[in-house]
């Protein structure tokens, strides 16, 4: 939250938010995983924007801080390195590529399942990056391995 101080200056307070790194080094990185009230979460730099999401794949729990990013349909999405699935970095939906096989000569095209991912909001001030907590009156299928593996203490594989 933003809000003016009586001395005129805008001041951060970050209500909650996590602290998650520093802006710089998040950007040099391009991205690093984090724990948001238990739960592991990875934030990427991508292309000027960040964005955070769930590390554990909503499929079968594969890290996706290891995955690589690919323009998928004009969206970045992040690859699961354990079975491929393809979630974009905006939204958390999940993507299939179906094919209608009533057309003439059917051709696979992206689709989405929905979202999938849980994303979580991110907050940049004054140099350092933050990340909400998570809105648990919504689910989302991620939630399940995020619970799994909640306060474990390693983010590896
Ligand atoms: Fe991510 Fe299966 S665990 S694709």
């Amino acid at each position: 939250v933003l809000h003016s101080s009586s001395k005129g200056t805008v001041e951060a307070e970050p209500d909650g938010l996590v602290l998650v790194g520093k802006e710089d080094d998040i950007k040099n990185s391009q991205r690093i995983t984090a724990k948001v009230n238990g739960r592991e979460v990875v934030v990427f730099y991508h292309e000027g924007k960040f964005h955070a999401l769930d590390s554990r794949c909503y499929h079968e729990g594969g890290p996706l801080n290891l995955g690589e990013i690919e323009d998928i349909d004009g969206q970045p999405c992040i690859v699961c390195p354990w079975h491929k699935y393809v979630i974009t970095l905006e939204t958390g939906e999940g993507l299939y590529e179906g094919i209608n096989p009533l057309e003439p000569s059917p051709t696979p095209r992206w689709q989405s399942k929905g979202v999938k991912q849980r994303i979580h909001k991110v907050t940049v001030n004054n140099g350092n990056v933050y990340v909400s907590p998570p809105d648990l009156s919504v689910s989302f299928d991620s939630d399940y391995f995020a619970d799994k593996y909640k306060n474990n203490g390693d983010l590896a594989l």
